[in-house]
């Protein structure tokens, strides 16, 4: 079984050695340029189109992240990239829930206990008690109830606090009030108080968190964005941060990243921003998955997190 593997970190030789370690026997290489040897499966992180150039044989890809909109991206600007025999199969979790539970639960209950105006008041030394929200009324919206939205909006409703869920398809997450399709959009964001986007990035949900969408949660919410820069129309939420309809945002991803040191959000009063780390890939997790999931292809067994091309996720 030969594998190529493109890691374009500086660890990419960790990442070698550890996935020929999880799979003896086979024939793991790190591809580069000009690299047109046949492979049975290709492992790959924004890898260039030349990769999958010439490869009727390629079984599957592996993409060492949950989001595949940019390898589709690609696919969409130049139709037939991806070898049409190839699966294109995502990280399910591997490490990421956890980590998505620690930087939502830490978002939402800092917004609860008003903690980012105590560190302004604090800064001013200001002495000053602000009215506690009821936690009854702190409703927090999860957009994308799939395998990270699901697992955040299950450990948010533990804290006690009304939890919405919205996906495309009616899901069943215990202690969650699921909504679903464009037909109940709307009474999803209804009275919603902390909207957190964890859907993927695609053409149907390309800014999807616009000035539409804040105008119908309740009057100083709260946007944590933890899935794409593509989500947001960045002029909308300042224009909402502006108005006060938007109290205070976290932002995770941007459409531009690193995000350009002239962007007006740096700038923002209440807005913060941290560099995509809301949930990294974790290279021990990840690779211990993408070698069951060989192992079984290799057995001719069926495998989980193939992504559907069509819908984009
Ligand atoms: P997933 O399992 O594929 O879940 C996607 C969810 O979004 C599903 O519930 C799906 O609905 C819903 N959805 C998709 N399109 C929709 C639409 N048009 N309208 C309504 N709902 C829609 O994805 P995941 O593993 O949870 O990951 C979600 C995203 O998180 C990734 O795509 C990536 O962009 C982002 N992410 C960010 C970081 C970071 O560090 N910031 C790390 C990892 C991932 P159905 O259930 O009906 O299919
Ligand atoms: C990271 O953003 C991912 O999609 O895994």
């Amino acid at each position: 079984m030969k594998i190529i593997l493109y890691e374009h970190h500086t660890e990419a030789s960790l990442w070698l050695d550890d996935l020929a370690r999880a799979l003896p026997g086979a024939d793991v290489r790190l591809w580069q340029p000009g690299d047109t040897a046949p492979a049975d499966y290709a492992v790959v992180w924004r890898a260039p189109p030349e990769l999958f150039a010439n490869r009727p044989d390629l079984k599957a890809v592996f993409n060492l992240g949950a989001g595949v909109d940019a390898i589709l991206e690609v696919e969409r600007k130049q139709p037939g990239t991806l070898p049409p025999s190839a699966l294109l199969v995502r990280l399910e979790d591997s490490g990421m829930g956890h980590q998505m539970v620690e930087y939502a639960a830490h978002t939402v209950l800092r917004y609860l206990r008003r903690l980012d105006e105590y560190d302004a008041l604090q800064r001013e030394h200001r002495w000053q008690k602000l009215p506690p929200f009821a936690l009854k009324d702190f409703t927090v919206g999860v957009l994308g109830m799939g395998v990270l939205g699901a697992r955040v909006a299950q450990a948010l409703a533990a804290f006690g606090m009304p939890v919405r869920g919205f996906s495309r398809s009616k899901r069943d997450v215990e202690g969650v009030r699921t909504f679903a399709g464009d037909e109940q959009f709307e009474a999803f964001l209804d009275g919603t108080r902390v909207l957190i986007n964890l859907l993927p990035h695609t053409p149907d949900t390309e800014g999807i968190l616009n000035r539409r969408t804040f105008e119908r949660l309740a009057p100083g919410a709260y946007l944590v964005n933890l899935a794409r820069g593509g989500h947001l129309v960045d002029d909308d939420l300042l224009h909402a941060m502006q108005t006060g309809q938007i109290a205070a945002a976290t932002l995770d991803v941007f459409h531009t990243e690193p995000l350009p040191d002239n962007h007006p959000f740096w700038r923002t009063p209440r807005l913060t921003i941290t560099p995509h780390i809301a949930a990294e890939t974790l290279r021990e997790e990840s690779i211990e998955q993408i070698a069951n999931k060989i192992m079984a292809l290799a057995r001719g067994e069926p495998i989980s997190g193939i992504v559907d091309v069509k819908r984009g996720y």
